[in-house]
């Protein structure tokens, strides 16, 4: 669904086959953390963000000294990657790769068509372990890349080059890195509940002519019967994401008209869902998604420890064949 665009299909079939060479990945995570904290980074003038001047905490290193420290909506606590997904946490880096190698091809394939190249200046906003950002600085060929994420700990490891990083909080009033002719979000606005006023403010750092892509989660199938044990959990993460950080997918069909609103033109959108199958990345991302979050899911009382372990088995035994929690990616350009 590409209405200006045209579509544009996966590049490359399997995602894992896109990874470029040297991408931060499940097979490389242990060493880019390895070196984690030893690579001087650029930081961005005129930002409320720690620049990334100085040394960053190893992966396996806690939390930074402000988490937890973010209210949540409805009293709920902290937000990502503080009440779940910490990224000091063994294995969190593992786990967002895996997403990556399920929706890389996609986003890799939009950003090409939408002008990502030599003679851009972009900005990518929760770059997480940087496989967009890396592969903008890489592949794409663009001038400059600035990566900006609340915890640069995966981050740090690729700054060189065209690619600077940012510790910076997209959500603080005084978040401005300066102007881009890209500005990308993926995974990252779903989670904040005042998504709105983050994509006004994104809007704002586009030069004239730039373009903001925003992609986050889309669920078609697992709020409809039949109610499989995969099903059944997905339902239950759901509930439980929104009750401890905040996390809502309800509006991401919106994205259309939020952009629309926000004065862009030349709006496009589209879907990609990956199916959910023996051996696919993304059964193993929900896996690690799941268990990261088991406790919170059980508190909603959709789920119990029996169910959330049928519903990993048919993960793992492959008997699972359903559609994964897709990508729903939009953009638009600023007159
Ligand atoms: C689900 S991960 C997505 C990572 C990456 N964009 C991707 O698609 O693979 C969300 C990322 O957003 C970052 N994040 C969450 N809230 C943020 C905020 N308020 N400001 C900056 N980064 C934030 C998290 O630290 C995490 O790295």
């Amino acid at each position: 669904m590409s209405p200006d665009e045209g579509p544009v299909g996966p590049a490359g079939g399997e995602a894992d086959a896109a990874r470029p060479a040297g991408t931060a990945g499940p097979a490389n995570r242990a060493a880019a953390a390895s070196t984690a904290g030893s690579t001087s980074t650029t930081g961005t003038a005129g930002t409320t963000g720690r620049t990334g001047s100085g040394r960053q905490p190893a992966a396996s290193a806690g939390p930074p000294a402000d988490a937890g420290s973010r209210g949540r909506v409805d009293g709920a606590g902290a937000g990502y990657g503080e009440a779940l997904f910490e990224p000091w946490k063994p294995g969190e880096g593992e786990r967002i790769d895996l997403g990556s190698m399920a929706y890389d091809t996609f986003t890799r394939a939009r950003l090409l068509a939408l002008g990502a190249g030599p003679g851009t200046r972009c900005l990518d906003i929760g770059a997480g372990t940087g496989t967009i950002s890396r592969w903008l600085a890489g592949e794409a060929g663009v001038d400059e890349v600035l990566a900006v994420d609340r915890d640069v700990r995966f981050l740090e490891p690729l700054a060189g080059g065209a690619l600077r990083t940012l510790a910076a909080d997209v959500t603080e009033p005084g978040f401005a890195p300066g102007r881009f002719d890209l500005v990308h979000a993926r995974f990252v606005l779903m989670h904040l509940p005042e998504h709105r006023r983050v994509a006004a403010r994104l809007c704002e750092l586009l030069n004239p002519g730039g373009r903001l892509v925003l992609g986050d989660a889309v669920d078609l199938t697992t709020a409809a019967p039949p109610d499989t044990p995969y099903r059944l959990a997905m339902r239950a993460m759901w509930q439980a994401l929104r009750s401890t950080i905040g996390t809502d997918i309800s509006w991401t069909p919106e994205y259309p008209r939020l952009l629309r609103d926000l004065g862009l033109t030349e709006i496009g959108a589209e879907i990609q869902v990956p199916a959910l199958t023996a051996g696919s990345p993304i059964g193993a991302f929900w896996l690690e998604t799941w268990e990261r979050t088991r406790e919170a899911m059980l508190a909603t009382g959709l789920v119990d420890a029996g169910l959330l372990a049928e519903a990993a088995e048919s993960i793992t035994s492959g008997s699972v064949a359903d559609l994964s929690p897709g990508l729903v990616t939009a953009w638009g350009r600023r007159p």
